[in-house]
């Protein structure tokens, strides 16, 4: 199969490039396609003549998305449809990458696909948009909602590290860190990811999807989880989302229950706590 990956340098795209290498991927860094420009998707989309189109570009840098929300939605919204266009016109798949920032996290069990998205950010909004308008254009997407990414590749102007480097950043200089302990999410390994998305390759029960890693954790834990197995002496201070006041409200609880991707074939991810061992022992991000 022709693959054609946007965003490429990022997390997600990274591992992506590294586990599909049994196909033809095309990899598209931010430099080589700005999925903004809708001339510009439908250029390099008939250049390439791809099979499927996996979008991991975005742009989450969720506190400033607050400030500019233009480009967010530019970025978040107009992009993938102007993917979903393009794939609509060329009959090319397209995978596209959303959040659990959709929901509103007041629930109290694993969101599934069909619970009601209440964003509370310009972030969420702006992905929630980017949902409703890859659905209306192009029935043959895939629609993956996923919390916590982290990967090898720190991306090249994305958020510059991920949870786990920061923690360890802040844990070296400062000996302690203050942490959120009522967002409760499950830390996702974007190599784990990007095998189950290979598996949905050879699937056509379209539609959007819930997947993470196994298991679920608040970010206060999931930092004491880091220290803990790096044998980084750390402390660990418990705060509240509110106590923190960042610029975006964030979603508190956003578990996502993942068993209608297990109904069409796709194996439970490893549980966060195993991967974030096999993430410790590759080494830092590149
Ligand atoms: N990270 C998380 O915790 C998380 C959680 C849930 C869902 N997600 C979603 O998962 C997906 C992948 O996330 P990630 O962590 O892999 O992101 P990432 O590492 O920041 O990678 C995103 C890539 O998109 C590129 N990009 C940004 N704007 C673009 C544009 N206008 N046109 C083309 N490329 C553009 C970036 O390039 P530059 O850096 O050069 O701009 C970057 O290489 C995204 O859809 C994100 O919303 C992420």
């Amino acid at each position: 199969m022709r693959i054609l990956i946007t965003g490429a340098s990022g997390q997600l795209g990274t591992d992506l490039c590294r586990v599909l290498t049994v196909h033809h991927v095309i990899s598209c860094t931010h430099e080589d396609l700005e999925i903004t420009d809708a001339d510009q998707v439908r250029t390099v989309l008939s250049e390439h003549h791809p099979d499927v189109v996996i979008n991991t570009a975005a742009y989450h840098k969720v506190d400033e998305c607050e400030s500019f929300p233009e480009k967010t939605f530019a970025v978040n919204a107009i992009g993938p449809r102007n993917l979903a266009v393009a794939c609509r016109d060329a009959d090319i798949i397209l995978i596209h990458i959303s959040t659990n920032f959709v929901f509103d996290g007041y629930g109290e069990r694993p969101y599934r696909e069909d619970d009601l998205p209440l964003p509370l950010s310009v972030y969420g909004t702006a992905k929630l948009a980017g949902e409703h308008l890859v659905r209306s254009i192009w029935k043959r997407h895939f629609l993956i909602r996923t919390t916590g990414l982290y990967g090898h590749s720190k991306g090249a102007g994305g958020k510059g590290h991920n949870f786990i480097e920061l923690m360890i950043k802040l844990g070296k200089e400062r000996g302690r860190v203050t942490v959120v302990n009522d967002q409760v999410i499950s830390p996702t390994s974007t190599a784990d990811l990007a095998q189950a998305l290979s598996g949905l390759l050879t699937s056509d029960f379209y539609g959007t999807y819930h997947i993470t890693n196994s298991g679920s954790c608040s970010y206060f834990d999931f930092a004491r989880t880091i220290y803990e197995k790096t044998g980084l002496d750390a402390e660990v201070i418990a705060t509240t989302t509110t106590a923190f006041g960042a610029a975006a409200a964030r979603p508190l609880y956003t578990v996502l229950d993942n068993s209608h991707v297990q109904s069409i074939g796709i194996p439970a991810l490893p549980s966060w706590e195993e991967a974030l061992d096999r993430y410790l022992e590759n080494g830092k991000c590149t």
